[in-house]
């Protein structure tokens, strides 16, 4: 399976973000960033998945407060509400009842060799919630029950989607049905891995402790100076081939970084800033990540001044979800040989 771009005519995407703490440029550059570009082709589903997000603890307030600021990033960063569904998973009953299904044919021995699972669970397996344990299961079924075909994500999710495949599979075999296609997942570009700004062997992630490890698309112009001030780099001037950038984890990671935010392959950043000492590299990438970044920051602060236009916008995303989700779950519940209910 390998990352590939859907074909023009046909195919629907769908994908999903957790409303868990703050986005940073993680969420923007290896996922929201492609969707924008993808809408402009394709029928696109965007979810959030406040179903995964309980999978660990949330606290309520800030569940309901980061649900509505995540479906304001997205708009922000140009996701169209009203060309595409951008809609909460919760409002959506069918992913749970696909979910259930799908417990039933996802084996134990295909859930135990998730490395998402064995990572957020840490030592103390037993205490983790059985909802972390079968949370691939319920991305199948976020994925399925529209019948999407192309899923654009991160690399990290990369083994998820493969779940999601198997998952099909072995419906589809079962029950000898064509019922759910494939799906493939579309990763591409430079942003597909941001490395923390502490330590560029670690992914950027929203559950870092420290908030110098992520630049936020709340944070302001000072707060993204400081951070990359602070950012971890080494002794040497940037190198001039990407040969170069061998053992060199954060100098790599902010290249990559400028590389996705100025639209450069990463051989073209690299040509650019070779020689560079790390003092001049960094008050280039400020400006550049303030450039792309701040639009965004203000906007979001805009729309997060009105949240009930916010959710109206994700009540008609539900609207239209519902219609897509809810026959294809009609179709399994009869496939499955469930009494028709009256
Ligand atoms: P999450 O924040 O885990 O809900 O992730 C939402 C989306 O952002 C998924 O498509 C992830 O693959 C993507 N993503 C999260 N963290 C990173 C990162 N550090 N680098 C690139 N993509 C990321
Ligand atoms: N597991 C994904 C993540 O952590 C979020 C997600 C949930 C998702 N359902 C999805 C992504 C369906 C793509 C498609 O990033």
């Amino acid at each position: 399976m390998s990352g590939s771009t859907p074909p023009a005519t046909t195919g629907r995407i769908l994908s999903g973000i957790q409303p868990t703490g703050n986005l940073h440029l993680g969420n923007y550059l290896g996922a929201i960033r492609n969707w924008v570009a993808l809408q402009k082709d394709f029928e696109c589903l965007f979810c959030i998945v406040d179903l995964h997000a309980i999978t660990v603890w949330q606290d309520p307030a800030d569940l309901t407060r980061s649900t509505r600021e995540v479906a304001a990033g997205m708009i922000a960063a140009g996701i169209d509400p009203a060309a595409n569904a951008l809609f909460v998973q919760s409002h959506v009953p069918a992913h749970s009842q696909l979910a259930w299904v799908f417990n039933c044919v996802a084996r134990l021995g295909w859930l135990n060799r998730m490395t998402q699972f064995k990572d957020k669970a840490g030592k103390n397996r037993e205490a983790a919630s059985a909802g972390l344990y079968v949370y691939p299961n319920l991305m199948a079924a976020d994925i399925l029950v529209y019948k999407a075909t192309h899923v654009p994500v991160g690399e990290d999710q990369k083994q998820h989607l493969e779940l999601a495949r198997d998952i099909a599979q072995k419906f589809n075999n079962d029950y000898g049905v064509e019922l759910f296609p494939l799906p493939e997942p579309v990763i591409r570009g430079p942003g597909t891995r941001v490395m923390s700004l502490r330590d560029g062997s670690k992914k950027m992630s929203k559950s870092d402790p420290s908030e110098f490890s992520r630049l936020n698309m709340t944070d302001d112009a000072d707060a993204i100076a400081g951070k990359v001030r602070k950012a971890t780099t080494d002794p040497n001037p940037l190198p001039d081939s990407v040969a170069g950038l061998e053992g060199r984890v954060e100098a790599a990671n902010l290249l990559n970084i400028y590389a996705a935010l100025t639209d450069q392959t990463l051989e073209q950043a690299v040509a650019e800033q070779a020689g560079q000492q790390f003092s001049q590299f960094k008050a280039k990438l400020t400006e550049t990540a303030v450039a792309v970044l701040g639009p965004i920051n203000a906007e979001m602060k805009r729309l997060m001044g009105d949240p009930a236009e916010i959710d109206q916008v994700l009540k008609r995303g539900a609207d239209k979800a519902n219609a897509i989700a809810r026959p294809v779950l009609q179709e399994v519940y009869k496939t499955i040989g469930f009494l028709p209910s009256a």
